[in-house]
């Protein structure tokens, strides 16, 4: 129906005749001269009509907005002055000599250069919404980062095979999404969280490489880099270990940002321990833009006469740390409010704070509601450690390691954001040696960090039973700028070890046998030493194209409460199609909200 796309016209096609078929982005009249912005996925062009053609110019008056048209006209410089150098079309138009309504549209929701237009209602009509060029582009830039991901991988050896999407639960720590079965009334297939299982049963069936760019299903709390459904690009290989994994993938990272940004990443990444991160950054994926750190002061608060320091100094899961912002003596008692009920959302209790004027009359050259706390050697050795200049501002947290790590770790990247002090635009790392468990206060037992089949570091085996706080896993994290790109580890591959680990983690004997007897069973016959990863495309494909959300690089994301609201999914189901299912609902639901 076309010979060329809208967007791509420009002075070569002068003097052609050319067949366009889009979108009416715009239509304008100037005095007896009709233009019309034609849109296709390309780009735009103006079509111009003038009334010597009756009839043409007659269905030109009747164009809207959104209407779907087929030009043919000639292509012809505009004239001079009237060049529009924002558009790559901008030297160009086509005169219009023929003009075929395909269809008609009601007016649209809202105008596709609104860009006021509320998310909410952009998803509802997502269908216009995905017409906006920004997000053609993303959708474009999408496709070609897959295609070259698949590329890397297809040329390194790896099998692309699908796993199912109807299987059993698969522990990845969220919670499952559940689908009836009709012909086994009362069970149910979980959908997985991710291929984790299936991967490693792929390894065990000898195809040695595989990879599957894959939906992976989590109900879990929704942030900006999360949703319900998403992809990953899944990974898994035989006979290599974490290094040569880390190499591989890395390479992949590095060649993808070079032919689709043009952007040269560093070689190798970094490597860092996650103890070494979680001290500095207060975080397991650091963004290492942000130059500020967090420096631990617990020793020297243990004996001060203020509880709020000296209670976590003293508490061997607490923490006392400060965080030092150059040039934050300028900060006013509002925007220190404001950091304060910042922090308030990791659960921290308050920011205390030291502005710097002059370090060198010591206390004197401070200003603080915590001075009267602290003895001079104290201050002075605060001073010291956290290399505190004049102009400076000193931030504190005191409590549970974890929330001043949550708290401090966050507020760094604000700062960071807020302060305009991010330095380099790329900044990946890996992060490694990472505990294999964490203590679950809630739950009052252990639990994985990655996943019950990450493998322990062959030398911290005996801490299994001995030490499980000091056991380090063979997993490793890929960060960019603060996102958790992707992970993965090599796998317990001897069945002995899986049994330990189940056993620490609380599963008996006999759930081990109902949940992963399957498992249990392959790695006895023959299983190779396995591992692998697995990237979250969405985060990739967001940090690549410089959006703000997940959401915006998925042509139909979810709201934050896990909605669709272009389908109106979740909904209820007629009482007949529950009864097939063997399903009662306990409650009706009043309404659909
Ligand atoms: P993990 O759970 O770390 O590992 O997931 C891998 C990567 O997937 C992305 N991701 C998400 N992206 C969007 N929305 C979500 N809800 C979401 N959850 C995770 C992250 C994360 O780094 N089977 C293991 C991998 C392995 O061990 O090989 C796994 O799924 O970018
Ligand atoms: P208060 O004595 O409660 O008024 O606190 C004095 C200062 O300590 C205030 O600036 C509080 O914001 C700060 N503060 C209180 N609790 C904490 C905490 N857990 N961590 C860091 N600072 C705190």
């Amino acid at each position: 129906m076309r010979t060329d796309y809208c967007g791509q016209l420009n002075v070569s096609h002068l003097d052609r005749e050319v067949t366009l078929v889009g979108w009416a982005h715009r239509r304008r009249d100037h005095g007896g001269v009709i233009f019309i912005d034609l849109r296709d996925r390309e780009g735009r062009v103006q079509v111009v009509f003038d009334p010597d053609t009756e009839e043409t110019f007659a269905t030109a008056e009747r164009v809207r907005s959104e209407y779907v048209l087929q030009v043919r006209g000639r292509v012809r410089r505009r004239p001079e002055g009237t060049e529009n150098p924002d558009l790559p079309t901008g030297e160009v138009e086509v005169l219009g000599k023929e003009l075929t309504i395909l269809n008609t549209a009601e007016t649209p929701p809202f105008h596709l250069d609104d860009d006021t237009v509320s998310e909410e209602h952009r998803l509802r009509y997502r269908y216009i919404d995905l017409r906006r060029p920004e997000m053609l582009e993303r959708m474009r830039l999408r496709s070609r980062i897959t295609r070259e991901l698949r590329y890397y991988l297809d040329d390194n050896g790896f099998l692309d095979i699908e796993t199912p999407i109807l299987t059993r639960a698969t522990p990845e720590g969220a919670r499952d999404y559940l689908v009836p079965s009709r012909t086994h009334p009362g069970e149910f297939f979980a959908l997985p969280q991710s291929p984790q299982l299936f991967k490693q049963l792929l390894m065990m069936s000898g195809m040695d490489r595989y990879y599957q760019i894959v939906r992976c299903f989590r109900d879990e709390d929704l942030r900006a880099d999360r949703q319900p459904e998403f992809t990953q690009l899944d990974i898994e290989t035989s006979f290599m270990d974490e290094d040569q994994i880390m190499v591989m993938a890395e390479e992949m990272i590095r060649r993808l940002f070079d032919s689709v940004l043009g952007v040269k990443l560093d070689d190798p990444f970094p490597r860092m321990s996650y103890q070494e991160a979680v001290r500095r950054f207060g975080s397991d994926r650091p963004d290492l833009r942000v130059p500020l750190e967090l420096v631990d002061v617990a020793d020297l608060m243990q004996g001060v006469d203020f509880k709020v320091f000296a209670g976590p100094a003293l508490d061997p899961h607490g923490r006392v740390a400060a965080l030092r912002l150059p040039g934050g003596g300028e900060l006013s008692r509002k925007e220190i409010d404001d950091y304060t009920r910042f922090v308030g959302v990791y659960g921290a209790r308050g920011l205390a704070y030291i502005k710097v004027n002059e370090v060198a009359r010591g206390r004197e050259g401070l200003q603080s509601p915590i001075l009267k706390f602290l003895p001079d050697e104290v201050i002075a050795e605060v001073m010291q450690r956290t290399g505190a200049q004049d102009g400076d501002l000193v931030f504190f947290g005191a409590d549970k390691a974890q929330v001043v790590n949550e708290a401090l770790g966050a507020l760094r990247v604000k700062l960071g954001e807020d302060r305009g002090l991010l330095e380099g635009e790329w900044k990946p790392l890996w992060v490694v040696d990472f505990p294999m468990f964490e203590w679950d206060e809630e739950a009052d037992r252990w639990v994985s960090l990655h996943h019950p089949f990450t493998s322990p570091k062959e030398e911290h085996l005996e801490l299994l039973e001995s030490d499980p706080g000091n056991c380090h896993s063979r997993a490793y994290d890929m960060v960019l700028n603060g996102t958790e790109l992707g992970g993965g580890s090599m796998r317990i591959f001897r069945s002995e070890v899986q049994q330990r680990v189940f056993e620490l983690l609380g599963i008996g004997d006999e759930e081990a046998r109902d949940k992963f007897g399957f498992l249990l069973n392959a790695l006895k016959y023959g299983c190779p030493p396995h591992g692998g990863l697995a990237f979250g495309l969405d985060r990739l494909v967001m940090l690549m194209t410089g959006a703000r959300s997940i959401r915006e690089v998925m042509a139909f994301p979810k709201t934050q409460t896990a909605a669709c609201l272009l389908t109106e999914a979740p909904s209820p189901v007629p009482d007949a199609q529950l009864k097939e299912l063997n399903i009662r609902l306990r409650k009706k639901p009043e309404s659909h909200a």
